[in-house]
């Protein structure tokens, strides 16, 4: 496969990611499923030296939010992001910052009775973006029916908005995320459920067991992300025989790509394409 000599292209134990290829070229299109982060996964970290917004940089930089407010979700992101990829901390040690921080974004989002029918217009005013071959990636999923899970700590309606304009949510994909919640004059309040922060993934995807029991059969994975938080999306399936997990490593490149290295068996490094997985599945599908 050309596309795994790609420079951006880093494996630790080539042999192992080689058995576990086979695996699922073996178990072909019926035993396959997709479980994918979104931010900064699906979508492009920079495009041009410029940083492309998550989904709640969507919201923040848009038009219907104050300028008080949209300054302070910028401190936020500035303290909490610093921490959220810190290389020298660990999981536990970052997880009640993240709590903090989705807490007091959330709280900030609500002060400013955001109107759910103005969503749309913010999102096709953002430079939000989908890597490159996305178009191919989702066609390809969608035309073999893989399940596709869509697993994101950002902002649900947004992200299913992004994936709308961009004509690619088929039926085959499923997101879970944090909805939002909106009043009868579709004013926003508050969120619906449990919170899904960047490293409470584990967690989530438990309470999605009946999601991962319906496709007993997929027990083939591909798993994109690009946290370390990411890695335990599969935690609800049960029955997995092959597993390959792909990280996207696009910020404190050096001091990072040994710890990911050691979690994901492809690790791609400042990649703004779906080219590895989408070299992945027309060898699969
Ligand atoms: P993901 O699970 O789809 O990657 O989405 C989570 C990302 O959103 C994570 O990288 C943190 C980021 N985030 C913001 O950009 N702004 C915020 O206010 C919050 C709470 C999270
Ligand atoms: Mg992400």
């Amino acid at each position: 496969m050309p596309e795994m000599k790609k420079k951006t292209v880093h494996i630790k134990d080539p042999e192992k990611v080689e058995k576990i290829i086979c695996g699922l070229i073996r178990g072909g299109a019926s035993k396959l499923q997709i479980i994918t982060d979104f931010d900064m996964t699906l979508t492009k970290f920079s495009y041009n030296g410029r940083r492309c917004p998550t989904c709640h940089n969507i919201i923040d930089n848009c038009k219907l939010i104050t300028e008080e407010c949209r300054e302070k979700l910028h401190k936020l992101k500035e303290k909490y992001y610093a921490i959220e990829i810190d290389p020298h901390l660990t999981i536990a040690e970052k997880y009640p910052y993240m709590v903090e921080w989705y807490n007091k974004s959330h709280t900030l989002l609500v002060s400013q009775r955001l109107q759910k029918d103005k969503l749309a217009e913010a999102v096709r005013e953002s430079d939000v973006m989908l890597k490159d071959g996305y178009e191919v990636f989702f066609e390809k999923l969608h035309e073999s029916n893989i399940p596709v899970f869509i697993f994101s700590a950002g902002i649900g309606d947004i992200l299913e908005e992004v994936i709308q304009q961009a004509g690619v949510y088929h039926s085959n994909v499923k997101v879970v995320s944090n909805f939002m919640d909106f009043d009868e004059n579709g004013i926003m309040i508050g969120f619906k459920g449990d919170l899904i922060h960047v490293y409470n993934k584990n967690d989530s995807a438990l309470k999605n067991t009946c999601y991962f029991n319906q496709l007993k059969n997929n027990s083939n994975i591909i798993l994109l992300g690009d946290s370390l938080g990411d890695l335990s999306m599969a935690d609800g399936v049960s029955n997995v025989e092959h597993i390959l997990k792909i990280g996207f490593l696009n910020d404190k490149v050096e001091e990072s790509l040994e710890k990911y290295m050691k979690s994901y068996d492809i690790v791609l490094v400042r990649d703004e394409t779906l080219d590895v997985a989408n070299a992945l599945l027309k060898k699969i599908l």
